[in-house]
């Protein structure tokens, strides 16, 4: 039987009445495509099988191939019969049940974004917290640049060191701070910051997994500036739109590292 797995993005054509193969009992699932976004598999779940209730943090759907089942999504109960197609949003609480062996196609798509999970709370937190960043900005970014390279000293190579003794970094990077706490529900508004910020990323060889290490020393840091003003409140909502914001900057950094050539 040709097990008919892809592992490349070139085209991929399955027939997926052949690769159906059920388990005496339990789930036998077919990876079909696998990228850095996206997964298809094939799920082929012998009669009588459950899946009990969960939740996935990613946009998914399934379309039916064969058989019967129940499917239960957020409480409401859809029939599953070959054709049936359901789009099930991330987050959404599910269970499926085959009545006769059931067969369907199950897509995840790209992992959901923070801005999609970003409360209003956090927002309203982040921006109450704008003043004080105007007022201790200066010293959290020097704070965090100096917890950065006592930390990770190999960063110290990408940066102009001489614009960290001098506060020029610190500075610019406490505006862009400040900028961001009081557009956090505004992105749109930050665009040619953030567009200036990402091409400067790309010529110093930013990476995307440079960005927890930034984040960790800039939390530290406002921990040790605020002290007792970063509450658990304030630290849990910068973290979250810490990670907000390097998730716009890494999209926007992948599509100049991808127009550059690099
Ligand atoms: C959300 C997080 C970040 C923010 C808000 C931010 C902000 C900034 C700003 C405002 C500048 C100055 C741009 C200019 O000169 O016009 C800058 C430059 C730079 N950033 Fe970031 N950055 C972030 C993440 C990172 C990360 C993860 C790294 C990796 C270590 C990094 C490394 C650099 C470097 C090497 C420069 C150039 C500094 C120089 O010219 O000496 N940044 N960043």
């Amino acid at each position: 039987m040709n097990n008919a797995i892809s592992t490349s993005n070139n085209s991929f054509t399955a027939t997926l009445q052949d690769l159906i193969e059920y388990p005496t009992s339990g789930i036998l699932s077919k990876v079909l495509l696998k990228d850095k976004n996206s997964q298809y598999s094939l799920f082929c779940l012998a009669a009588g099988t459950e899946i009990d209730q969960h939740t996935s943090t990613r946009n998914a759907f399934i379309t039916v191939v064969e058989g019967t089942g129940n499917l239960n999504l957020e409480g409401k109960d859809i029939t599953l019969t070959p054709g049936v197609f359901v789009f099930m949003p991330a987050n959404a609480p599910h269970a499926v049940q085959a009545q006769e062996n059931l067969a369907f196609v199950l897509a995840l798509s790209e992992k959901a974004s923070v801005k999609d999970g970003i409360s209003q709370e956090t927002i309203n937190i982040v921006k109450s917290t704008a003043p004080v960043i105007k007022k201790y900005g200066q010293q959290i970014t020097t704070r965090m640049y100096e917890i950065m390279f006592e930390t990770y000293p190999e960063v110290k190579a990408q940066f102009d060191m001489s614009a960290q003794a001098n506060g020029k970094q610190p500075t610019k990077l406490a505006n862009a701070v400040y900028g961001y706490a009081t557009h956090i529900d505004d992105l749109e508004g930050l665009k040619t910051m953030i567009d200036k910020i990402a091409h400067r990323h790309v010529q110093t060889h930013v990476l995307p997994e440079q960005y927890p290490i930034v984040g960790e020393c800039l939390l530290k840091a406002i921990k040790d500036v605020l002290g007792d003003a970063a509450t658990k409140e304030v630290i849990t909502a910068w973290t979250e739109a810490y990670q907000l914001l390097a998730e716009v900057f890494i999209k926007r950094e992948q599509q100049i590292y991808q127009t550059v050539g690099h």
